[in-house]
């Protein structure tokens, strides 16, 4: 076996492995995206006549089986081949022989790793928005339901004023809608066809981008060649920023339920499949789940750094330092769809403790309400507010509290959980009809007859 590049001069064995690194490990879940792209390719090469239509469809259909083979876990790369894109054209060579060899002109491993990242992060995204989205409907069925208990709300984790487990599961709700949509921007500049640009420069060949484009379900094609090795590194970091930012709207969350499961607090309660023991306090229920999903937040964020710094620092076009981008990125979308995956089973076992909630409600959580009742019946606001407190100074402050209550759009009186709902299922809908599209194009790929182009 030998590298694609090999022209008979002495290989260092230490060398070797240093340069191909975790590779052959990591282009393993890149194999099924290669041969897709590679499919695709052939098709075009045939399209433009620069490849017989029997040797592309041969391709095509050896290349189905591997892409199904290698779904199967059945296809593993070895340290010899280096990457999934010295194993494919080595499966396809051993079986095919010519077409085999034909197959990688008018394409470089440069624009091909970038086309076989992009196909995957395109997915990758549409799987973790959709957890995404199923774990904002979780939020939302909470909020509905809890809608009319209501909750002291703190400000620098002192009581402000009156909120409801509504509010409180809402934002969560809301917050990641706002990151699904954000998420859909990502994957339009993922929507653009690498291939073609080929080492960065294009070929001297009648290529039609266009046409490959099309046939992977791209919006449009990636022109300019240089600017497609240029943006290795931002795309990859685009969507593990992505991921960061829904770390973040977690990341409170779980703060949250650390701090209201207290028992001083009591407001909820973790069910005991989601807390673990000690091994000296006989009493302790731990909420180690919250807590380490709390620090996969954290770990998110230091992804998304990783892939910063080694996006950063180098000149145009391709340069080796690149390929380090890989191991970051997936262990940001491995982590963020174990992260999702564990709070959709979480959110909807909380158990809201209204009770201890409602009882946590002191009078003086009302204060600023009250000021407002005055002020609308036609107090100043500031002398509203000085009455207030004076009565609180006083000992004689009692709010009317049934009085009181946020029924604007947004308070807690009147939540607006329709309009979030909508929002939510608008992204849903950009979910279902992108996968669907996706789909149409890789069942086109594999499926068109290739002899009538
Ligand atoms: N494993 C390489 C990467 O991820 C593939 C491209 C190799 N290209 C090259 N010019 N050495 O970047």
């Amino acid at each position: 076996m030998s590298m694609l590049w090999e022209k008979g001069l002495p290989l260092d064995a230490a060398i070797h492995r240093f340069t191909v690194g975790d590779d052959p490990g990591l282009d393993q879940r890149l194999l099924c995206f290669d041969a897709l792209g590679s499919a695709a390719h052939a098709r075009m090469l045939a399209h433009v006549r620069l490849l017989a239509p029997q040797d592309a469809q041969a391709l095509v259909d050896l290349l189905a089986d591997i892409s199904a083979r290698a779904r199967q876990g059945e296809i593993v790369i070895s340290a010899a081949q280096e990457d999934s894109h010295t194993a494919i054209e080595m499966l396809l060579t051993a079986r095919l022989g010519e077409a085999g060899k034909r197959i990688h002109l008018g394409r470089s491993r440069n624009d091909q790793v970038i086309l076989a990242l992009r196909l995957y992060m395109r997915t990758a995204l549409l799987d973790i928005g959709s957890q995404a989205a199923e774990l904002a409907q979780g939020f939302l069925a909470v909020a509905r339901r809890h809608a009319a208990d209501i909750m002291p709300g703190y400000t620098h984790l002192r009581p402000a004023m009156p909120s409801s487990f509504g509010l409180w599961a809402g934002a969560f709700a809301a917050g990641l809608t706002e990151e699904l949509q954000a998420l859909q921007a990502v994957y339009a500049r993922l929507d653009r066809c690498p291939l073609g640009a080929a080492a960065g420069f294009g070929v001297p060949l009648p290529l039609d981008r266009e046409y490959t484009a099309k046939l992977l379900g791209f919006a449009a094609v990636q022109v300019n060649p240089v600017d497609v090795m240029n943006s290795r590194g931002r795309h990859e970091l685009a969507l593990v920023n992505g991921l960061a930012s829904l770390g973040l709207v977690l990341e409170k969350f779980l703060w949250d339920v650390a701090l209201y499961s207290m028992p001083e607090f009591g407001f909820v309660s973790l069910p005991d499949a989601f807390t673990t023991g000690s091994s000296i306090m006989p009493q302790k229920r731990n909420p180690d789940v919250v807590e380490l999903a709390r620090g996969r937040c954290r770990e998110l964020r230091g992804h998304a750094a990783m892939l910063q710094q080694l996006a950063a620092g180098l000149p145009s076009n391709y340069h080796r330092d690149l390929q380090l981008l890989k191991a970051p990125l997936f262990e940001a979308l491995d982590l963020a769809r174990d992260l999702l995956d564990v709070l959709i089973r979480l959110v909807p076992a909380l158990r809201i403790n209204a009770e201890r909630a409602r009882a946590a409600c002191g009078d003086d959580l009302y204060a600023a309400h009250e000021a407002c009742r005055l002020a609308q019946s036609g107090t100043p606001f500031r002398d509203a507010y000085k009455e207030v407190a004076r009565q609180i100074q006083a000992g004689s402050f009692k709010p009317d509290r049934a009085a009181l209550s946020a029924t604007h759009l947004g308070g807690a009186g009147h939540p607006g959980f329709d309009l979030m709902a909508g929002e939510l299922k608008a992204a849903e809908q950009w979910l279902a009809g992108t996968r669907a599209h996706l789909e149409g194009c890789e069942e086109n790929v594999w499926h068109k007859r290739s002899g009538g182009e």
